[in-house]
């Protein structure tokens, strides 16, 4: 069998995905090693350059890392859009992983300069991504609400990048304007609201549908959630950096997850029959559902922090439950999903057309989703609590419980890439 150019178009690339998600393995498993190492690491207050460092593990190393690798993925699957990796998307993956190496060594030594110089490549990576993504979208045939979310996301991701170099060049060369505490806040929120949650909100509305499965969602309608979050998200980075008031921003963050909501319970009052492979529980979309639930748990202290009172403890369980427990346990579901999907793809092109034996519904393996799906359900409220209550004993298990994760991630993986091979 041969596959038509059209149809060859669209298959996802088959190497450079799944280089971006094992070097996000390893930023996952360091940052859950040095917290293991050093439990006493975080200590009472967030804003210090190792913990930065710590977090940019997280928050580049695995999340960043984790969405442009699925965006070679879901373009082409889900978009309708052909995104073949081509010598410019390596160049920019090696960009990405040195620039992230450069940049968590400089914030662990606390040397700024090493921070900005080392964020050029990871902007030059992520606009390298961020272009094609863009001039592809307009091509493809996606409802304008969908494509609005990923076109937002990536600008997002620049701006906060950019404004992350300025910051640690106005440090490293001791010229910064604005309070750097609240700087960094400004930033945090761009980048985790309007990249990290705006793509994983424009990507369900096709994910979603397409791993229940049920009908895509369509109309004008979708541009809803895209439109209050990237307001909303955009006032609160000002509100915080010019130290005015945030609450009337952080209520339009909260009408867009209700538009975004609405359109999930559309989703699902229309369902098509599951396919008759997918057997028993699927572990990775509980865990989508355990983020989401960590997404109302963010949401609710981000408020209290806004109307009532903040506090450094208040501060950790809002940092934890938003960045770990919803946007990174969101990726870690996602992509629980995504690795069958690529892995029958991949073996597809290799057959050149040919059907593999084993479904896609068949490689993953439940007990490894489940370990998985279970240990971040502990880890997560223990790291928030070891956190607030200064335990570094709570912490080091938490941390352990990541690690441990991160292992069984890295090697699930593996064994699906490998079981697409395997006969039926
Ligand atoms: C090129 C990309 C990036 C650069 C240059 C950058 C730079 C910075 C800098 C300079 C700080 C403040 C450090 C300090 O004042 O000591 C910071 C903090 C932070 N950044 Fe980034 N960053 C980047 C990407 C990201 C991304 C993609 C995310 C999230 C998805 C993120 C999340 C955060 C968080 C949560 C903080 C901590 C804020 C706090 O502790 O108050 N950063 N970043």
């Amino acid at each position: 069998m041969s596959i038509s150019a059209g149809r060859a178009a669209l298959l996802p690339d088959a190497t450079l995905p799944l280089v971006y998600f094992a070097g996000a393995h390893v930023a996952l498993a360091l940052a859950a090693g040095l917290l293991l190492v050093d439990p006493d690491l975080p200590g009472a207050f967030h804003y210090h350059p190792r913990m930065i460092a710590v977090v940019h593990l997280v928050t580049l190393g695995w999340i960043s890392a984790s969405i442009l690798g699925a965006f070679y993925i879901v373009a082409p699957l889900a978009f309708g859009m052909p995104f073949a990796a081509r010598r410019a998307d390596a160049l920019a993956c090696v960009s990405f992983w040195s620039g992230t190496v450069g940049m968590v060594l400089g914030f662990w030594w606390a040397a700024y300069a090493v921070v900005g110089v080392a964020s050029l490549a990871v902007l030059a990576a992520v606009a390298i991504v961020a272009v094609r993504a863009i001039r592809g979208l307009r091509a493809a045939r996606m409802p304008f609400g969908v494509s609005l979310h990923i076109a937002l996301a990536f600008a997002n991701v620049l701006l906060a990048g950019s404004a992350g170099l300025l910051m640690a060049l106005g440090r490293g060369w001791g010229v910064a304007t604005w309070s750097p505490l609240a700087a960094a806040a400004a930033h945090a929120h761009l980048a985790v609201l309007g990249w990290g949650v705006m793509m994983v909100v424009g990507v369900s509305y096709r994910l979603v549908p397409m791993f229940l499965p049920a009908a895509m969602p369509t109309g004008r309608a979708l541009a809803w959630s895209a439109v209050l979050l990237e307001i909303g998200t955009l006032g609160i980075a000002w509100a915080l950096l010019t130290a005015q008031t945030v609450a009337p921003w952080a209520l339009v963050v909260v009408a867009a997850f209700v538009a975004f909501l609405r359109q999930v319970r559309g989703i699902l009052g229309d369902r098509r029959p599951r396919p008759k492979d997918l057997h028993g529980r699927d572990w990775s979309t509980w865990q989508t559902h355990a983020a989401m639930l960590y997404l109302v748990i963010a949401v609710a202290l981000g408020l209290w922090i806004v109307l009532a009172a903040s506090s450094p403890a208040l501060v950790w369980a809002y940092g934890v439950t938003g960045i770990l427990g919803f946007v990174a346990q969101m990726v870690v579901g996602i992509q629980g999903r995504l690795l069958p999907m690529h892995a029958w793809y991949r073996e597809l092109a290799r057959l050149e057309g040919t059907p593999p034996a084993r479904s896609a519904h068949r490689l993953a393996d439940g007990r490894a989703t489940l370990t998985i799906f279970l240990t971040w359900a502990v880890a997560v409220p223990l790291l928030t609590g070891g956190l607030i209550g200064q335990s570094p004993a709570t912490i080091a298990t938490a941390a352990g419980l990541l690690l441990a994760s991160s292992v069984v991630q890295a090697w699930h993986m593996a064994r699906i890439a490998r079981g697409a091979r395997s006969p039926a």
